[in-house]
């Protein structure tokens, strides 16, 4: 672009202006961009710029000439001024009408669905019945996967040839350390920790090696309840276990106690509950019985009791233990075991 041409030698002031003004215009037709205006400004009108050159030249024209000719400069500025600026306010507006057409959201598209994570289902019934044991003053207590056979059997009167210790069903690490084949590990640990009253639920995984089917799996779920006190009896034990399987089944449920057999209860039951899908009649559910099997039971063996350095001659106490998977399958009448663990959304969004 050519430079403004200033004092062009013999032409006058006036005609100066007029061929400045010409130059102007041709840029201005020329501009395209904010930043060509901007320039475009600053070169006329600054400081240092040609009209402000011509304005000096007045100096050298005479005192009739000078009036009309610094007018005519002025307005020349004001021209300059008002085009240029139009300009860059029309570039503006441009540029923020591209932008909103780039930004622009179409409204009639469909939202992206997310998908919030939410509680597994044998983690809902876990924390169901933590929050009913809680409410019946037990606090909980967790204890160790792996663990020794101190604990998990021994301690817990395991004769040293019981047939669950068999390698068939429990994972050993090695001779001393195996994978807990029940909760029941954490009640010599706590016994160990605390002094009576203890009335404590451990929650947690279990492991036995058995062949994967719908039916079982080589870890489950368990929650065992302990209550060691002066003067604990079996009475205690039944109201406790009316009490909490009502709270969790639903006020009609029905209760069974069956004599059976745990190295660290005596005496022990089986607790069997009238099935809640029948109503006692004998269905599918309840394999034409009537009754669903839900946990084991019984009175602290007194050498569980000295495992744990509490005299039995003071103190009694209660245990039950129950499986997790068992009372989830029952609620959601899922056929197949292996699809908790199976991790399929399809599957695990299911329970809200
Ligand atoms: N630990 C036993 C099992 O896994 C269940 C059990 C039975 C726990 C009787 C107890 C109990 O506390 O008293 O089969």
């Amino acid at each position: 672009m050519p430079e403004p041409s200033l004092m062009g030698g013999s032409m006058s002031l006036s005609d100066k202006i007029k061929q400045m003004r010409q130059e102007f215009l041709a840029e201005l037709q020329a501009g395209a961009t904010f930043k060509d205006f901007e320039n475009l400004k600053v070169k006329y009108l600054g400081k240092k710029g040609p009209v402000q050159a011509l304005m000096l030249e007045l100096r050298n024209c005479s005192a009739e000439e000078r009036p009309l000719l610094g007018k005519q400069i002025n307005d020349l500025k004001e021209e300059f001024t008002l085009l240029a600026d139009e300009n860059l306010t029309r570039m503006k507006v441009r540029e923020l009408d591209d932008r909103l057409e780039q930004e622009a959201i179409d409204p009639t598209l469909p939202g992206r669905r997310r998908y919030p994570g939410r509680v597994h289902p044998v983690m809902q019934m876990m924390e169901h019945t933590i929050e009913i044991l809680q409410g019946m003053g037990f606090s909980v207590r967790l204890g160790p996967e792996v663990d020794t056979d101190y604990y998990n059997f021994e301690a817990l009167n395991f004769a040293p040839d019981h047939p669950a210790r068999d390698m068939q069903d429990t994972f050993y690490l090695n001779e001393k350390w195996l994978l807990r084949t029940h909760t029941s590990n954490v009640q010599i640990h706590t016994m160990e920790q605390f002094t009576p009253p203890i009335r404590i639920v451990a929650p947690g995984r279990t492991f036995r090696n058995e062949t994967i089917s719908s039916r079982s799996h080589v870890f489950f779920h368990q929650l065992e309840a302990l209550y060691i006190d002066r003067h604990v009896t079996f009475a205690d034990l039944f109201a406790t276990m009316d009490e909490f399987w009502s709270k969790l089944l639903g006020e009609k449920v029905v209760t069974r106690f069956r004599p059976s057999y745990f190295p660290f209860v005596e005496p022990g039951l089986e607790v069997d509950v009238r099935c809640t899908a029948c109503r006692g009649k004998g269905c599918r559910l309840c394999k034409q019985t009537g009754w669903l099997e839900v946990c084991g039971a019984g009175m602290v063996h007194p050498n569980v009791l000295k495992a744990g350095n509490i005299d039995p001659e003071q103190y009694s106490g209660f245990a039950w233990g129950m499986g997790i998977e068992r009372p989830t399958i029952l609620k959601y009448d899922i056929r197949d075991i292996r699809q908790f663990w199976q991790n399929d959304l399809r599957f695990l969004s299911q329970f809200p």
